[in-house]
């Protein structure tokens, strides 16, 4: 679904990524993790080009990124940042339907999908008519995630999103999140610097050190085979996060 080939992001003589290639099935869910500095949000914006891959190829169920209108590839993608970016004077349900009005949705189209992802993302006590600062940092964060689902994308880019959420709501929203992969099968691209979220949400995990990948595997693979010092150091003690990640699955597991 996304293949990332030999894809460096280089400014002025400073590789920020560095020949990374990684390949996401459809329907996948990768988490990209790393130390902050380590170009994962520069990796997510090479997707959408919202920054150019500087060399190398990014694509997208085959087709090269870069051949693609800009503005048609980021409406075809869902993109979900930790400063949300809701627009404070659009009410919840309007900032939700902006995909669909770009696209030019007709309204009724666009009502019904707003009250599908109100209800889909627990915000079903009339928080569509209110405004963005009145509501919560968690109920926020899922704003961002209905207005990144309003159109179906079939990918999802989500750069640390519940990175500033209070660690219940950030559980809570983690435990959503994996329902609703679990239920729209959604490909998606997860970054994080907080490697229990990582290992507890993805298939697949990503290790990026200064640009480049360094470990690629299952949270299985990961805890039992680091490859190197510095995955060893940035996972910490192996144990705790197995224990971190089977507490949180069990309760995925009993909703
Ligand atoms: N346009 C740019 N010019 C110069 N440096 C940049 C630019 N974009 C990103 N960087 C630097 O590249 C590094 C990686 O950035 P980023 O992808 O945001 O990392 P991460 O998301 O892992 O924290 C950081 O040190 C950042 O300061
Ligand atoms: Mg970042």
């Amino acid at each position: 679904m996304i293949e990332l080939d030999h894809v460096s992001h280089r400014v002025g003589d400073r590789l920020i990524v560095d020949n990374l290639s990684l390949t996401i099935g459809r329907g996948e869910f990768c988490a990209l993790v790393g130390p902050s500095g380590s170009g994962k949000s520069t990796t997510l914006k090479m997707i959408n080009r919202l920054v150019p891959a500087t060399a190398g190829a990014v694509r997208i169920e085959g087709r090269d990124v870069a051949e693609r209108p800009a503005e048609q590839l980021r409406r075809s993608i869902g993109y979900v940042i930790q400063s949300i970016g809701l627009f404070p004077h659009w009410t919840v349900a309007d900032n939700i339907a902006t995909v669909p009005r770009l696209l030019d949705w007709p309204a009724e189209r666009r009502r019904a999908r707003v009250a599908e992802l109100l209800q889909l993302l627990r915000l079903d006590g009339n928080e569509g008519a209110k405004y963005p600062q009145q509501l919560s940092g968690g109920q926020q964060q899922r704003v961002g995630v209905a207005r990144a689902l309003a159109a179906d994308p079939d990918i999802l880019l989500m750069d640390e999103p519940f990175g500033a959420l209070d660690p219940i709501t950030r559980l809570a929203l983690q435990t959503e999140l994996a329902a609703i992969h679990r239920r729209l099968a959604k490909t998606i691209l997860f970054v994080t610097h907080d490697i229990d979220e990582a290992l507890r949400l993805a298939d697949r995990v990503a290790i990026l050190d200064r640009g480049k990948l360094v470990q690629l595997g299952s949270p299985q693979e990961i805890l039992a085979n680091p490859v190197s010092d510095f995955v060893r150091e940035f996972i910490g003690d192996p144990e705790l996060r197995r224990l971190a990640l089977n507490i949180a699955r069990a309760k995925d597991a009993n909703g």
